[in-house]
């Protein structure tokens, strides 16, 4: 079924790729127009009528979300060029920037498609075990109470702490690519979190080390991208200065005191 007649259609041309590994390749289907829409109601509304505009039947778009409240990062996708999440992608936004009233969707380059708009995030999640991305405290027993904290660190931890893992500043980095081994500007920005942390710190000098070796902060070629499309506003080139400066201190203390214990 395509949308009724008499009602103002919006065009949304999607990059689809069967399965991983299989070819791309494009297929653009009509929303009706209603105000205040999200780019997800738009999906919903083309996998209930997957029918492209030659009117051939295809098959519902698949995309990946949860939140549905810009929390969780999982309908991030590159939408008319810009990488961003799709449950706050507002249609009538979006039209302000295509006066042509064309919307293009396609998934982020950086990770493995799963299928059409679904990427594969598991090297991001995998980047923060390496980096060990939790605080340290095992067991139910009362440990008593945690180390204070300042004022200033909090704020720095809360800006901080809002990364919610959608990858849009690895798919905006020169350096992150398929392949390669780069952690990315999100895992240096959680290391810098987690060593300002009273208790999370004790594991600071495993994440440095891991922040030294392969595919660590020396590959970030400091081309500040990253920063620019963080949707968080998470100061990400502050926390690779941050890190970088403990990496070298690191390094020094390693020098001396020889490489780490397994
Ligand atoms: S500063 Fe540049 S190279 Fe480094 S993480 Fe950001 S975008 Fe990537
Ligand atoms: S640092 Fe920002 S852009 Fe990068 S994953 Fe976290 S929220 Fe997304
Ligand atoms: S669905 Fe969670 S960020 Fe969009």
């Amino acid at each position: 079924m395509t949308a009724p007649a008499n009602t103002k259609n919006i065009r949304f041309k999607i990059k689809r790729q069967d399965g991983p590994g299989k070819a791309s390749y494009w297929q653009t289907f009509d929303v009706p127009y209603k105000p205040n829409l999200n780019v997800i109601s738009c999906l919903q509304y083309i996998a209930e009528h997957p029918v492209t505009v030659a009117g051939e039947k295809s098959t519902p778009v698949v995309w990946d979300c949860n939140c549905l409240e810009e929390v969780c990062g999982a309908c991030t996708m590159v939408i008319n060029g810009k990488v961003r999440q799709s449950c706050s992608a507002l249609l009538d936004e979006l039209l302000k920037e295509t006066p042509g009233g064309m919307v293009t969707l396609e998934p982020m380059t950086k990770f493995p498609v799963v299928r059409d708009l679904w990427v594969d995030r598991s090297r991001m999640f995998n980047a923060l075990k390496t980096i060990q991305a939790w605080v340290p405290i095992d067991g139910t027993h009362d440990l008593g109470e945690g180390p204070k904290e300042s004022a200033e660190n909090q704020d720095v931890r809360y800006s901080l702490s809002r990364c919610m893992t959608c990858g849009c500043c690895l798919e905006a980095c020169p350096q992150f690519l398929l392949g390669n081994q780069f952690i990315g500007a999100q895992a240096i920005s959680q290391a810098r979190y987690f060593n300002l942390h009273g208790t999370g710190k004790v594991l600071a000098d495993q994440r440095l080390d891991a922040m030294m070796g392969p595919g660590g902060i020396t590959d970030c070629g400091n081309a500040q991208n990253c920063v620019k499309v963080c949707p968080k506003e998470i100061p990400l080139t502050e926390s690779i200065a941050a890190i970088g400066r403990q990496a070298t201190v690191h390094a020094v203390k390693r020098f001396f005191n020889g490489p780490p214990r397994k």
